[in-house]
């Protein structure tokens, strides 16, 4: 049994996100979703909203798991019994930063991480942009899931 750890800081989740996590699943026998607790730019929604989101999206698919974690990825890696990191890759401008924490967490650990190419349709999606695009006003359908919207929705409109 191969277990694959896809890990990030999902604030908001994408359908990127999804696209990635989706595949992983069609290679992989067991998929962790895993949310980082503390990203290192404060997030919009909190850890546990976070995690509730990925649990939501994925509830019919019996072979994710979603976690969060804290600390080295390595660390939660190795405790959960990971054979695999997986790595969406955007564009080449994500590889270099990809490939640095790719070596280092080899180095760390001997984890080996696959990159995973993003569909084309969703190669310049970042959670980052649909936050900017949504808090001026446009339309985030389309870019995350309906049930990540909604949760927008409601949080600009508070
Ligand atoms: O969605 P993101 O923000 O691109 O995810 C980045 C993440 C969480 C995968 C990365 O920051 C990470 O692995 N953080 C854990 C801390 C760690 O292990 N740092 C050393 C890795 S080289």
């Amino acid at each position: 049994m191969t277990t694959a750890l896809c890990p990030g800081s999902f604030d908001p989740p994408t359908n990127g996100h999804i696209d990635v996590i989706g595949r992983s699943v069609s290679i992989f026998d067991e998929v962790i979703v895993a949310v980082i607790a503390n990203p290192s730019k404060s997030p919009m929604f909190t850890n546990d909203e976070r995690v509730e989101m990925l649990e939501g999206l994925f509830a019919k698919e019996p072979k994710v798991r979603v976690a969060s974690f804290d600390g080295l990825l390595v660390d939660f890696a190795q405790s959960q019994g990971v054979d695999v990191i997986v790595k969406g890759l955007r564009a080449v401008s994500d590889f270099d930063y990809e490939l640095q924490m790719a070596q280092m967490n080899h180095h760390l650990a001997a984890v080996e991480t696959v990159f995973i190419p993003t569909s084309a349709e969703f190669g310049y999606l970042s959670s980052s942009l649909v936050k900017d695009v949504g808090r001026l006003g446009g339309l985030v359908d389309g870019l995350v899931p309906p049930l990540v919207a909604q949760l927008l929705k409601e949080r600009w409109s508070t």
